[in-house]
């Protein structure tokens, strides 16, 4: 498979020898803050938040509901904009809606009148990918995550486990720097749940992509994560950033077993109580 040198190939014919992929931070958020303003009170979604993330990393974003993970992510996309702070991509100040980001999002939204081919080739169009070269790469990534042989269904036809899936593969299509996931598996079942963190994993470690991952369950962080950003509520803030010191790959059982992983549970979930002022 080419998709992982494509992915790491900077596309002006050089090769990228990274000697230190730990350490090159890929992402950065400097000072990020967000307030709404509702009709008789405002909302602080958002308190000076800094994180830096660096290439090829897999980092989640882990707290409350109401915590601001999602609108960090939005900040990160474009979709919204930040009262305060910046966010850099290579170096390179973001604005506005970005090329080199995609987004998974909680609620699958696919359009329900184009197929699966169709709906993945969403943001290769945005990206005016010519009808060759966007038909391979829409395969490719079918192929990716095991749906070939439905690119001409319906979404509609598909279980919610298959269609969160083509949401996966519309974001890979566009061979993104940082890929974006808000509680991505939310709304499936334990199995379908299970059986998409695992193939994510594996994903991640075949494509080399950086991945900032929103989820409010732990051992799903846990099993996925380099490092885990754990937010508070009200404002909402990082108060804590652990790093997942477990060998990959990783199975369910290990994430369950291994004392390291029961302690670091154990940490997270004392740390974000004591946080708890609801
Ligand atoms: N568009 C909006 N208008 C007003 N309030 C909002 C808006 N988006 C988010 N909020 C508020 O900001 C806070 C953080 O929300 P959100 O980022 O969705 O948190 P999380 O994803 O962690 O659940 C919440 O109190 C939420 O009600
Ligand atoms: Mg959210």
């Amino acid at each position: 498979m080419t998709y992982p040198e494509q992915m790491r190939n900077p596309g002006d014919g050089s090769v990228v020898v990274d000697t230190q992929p730990s350490s090159r931070p890929v992402l950065e958020m400097n000072g990020i803050s967000k307030t709404f303003a509702l009709k008789d009170q405002s909302v602080v979604a958002l308190d000076n938040v800094s994180l830096s993330v660096t290439a090829g990393e897999f980092i989640s974003l882990v707290g409350p509901s109401g915590c601001g993970k999602t609108t960090l992510l939005r900040i990160i996309d474009g979709l919204e904009q930040a009262d305060a702070g910046e966010c850099l991509l290579e170096g390179v100040p973001l604005s506005g809606i970005s090329r080199d980001m995609a987004y998974v999002f909680q609620d699958i939204n696919l359009l329900p009148w184009r197929s699966v081919l169709g709906n993945v080739a969403l943001g290769l169009e945005a990206r005016n990918i010519g009808k060759n070269e966007r038909h391979n790469r829409v395969m490719e990534v079918l192929e990716m995550v095991g749906l070939s042989s439905f690119s001409a269904a319906p979404p509609y036809t598909l279980s919610g486990g298959m269609q969160q899936r083509v949401g996966v593969a519309r974001a890979l299509a566009v061979r993104p720097k940082v890929l974006l996931m808000d509680e991505p598996f939310g709304q499936l079942d334990n199995f379908t749940r299970e059986a998409l963190q695992v193939e994510i994993a594996n994903l991640w470690e075949k494509l080399g992509t950086t991945i900032v991952f929103v989820t409010h369950d732990v051992d799903e962080a846990i099993f996925l994560s380099d490092r885990i950003a754990l937010f508070r509520p009200a404002p909402g803030r990082i108060t804590k950033v652990v790093d997942v010191d477990l060998p990959r790959p990783r199975t369910d059982y290990d994430v369950r077993a291994n004392p390291k992983a029961i302690e670091l549970r154990a940490q997270i979930v004392s740390h974000l109580r004591e946080g708890d002022n609801s």
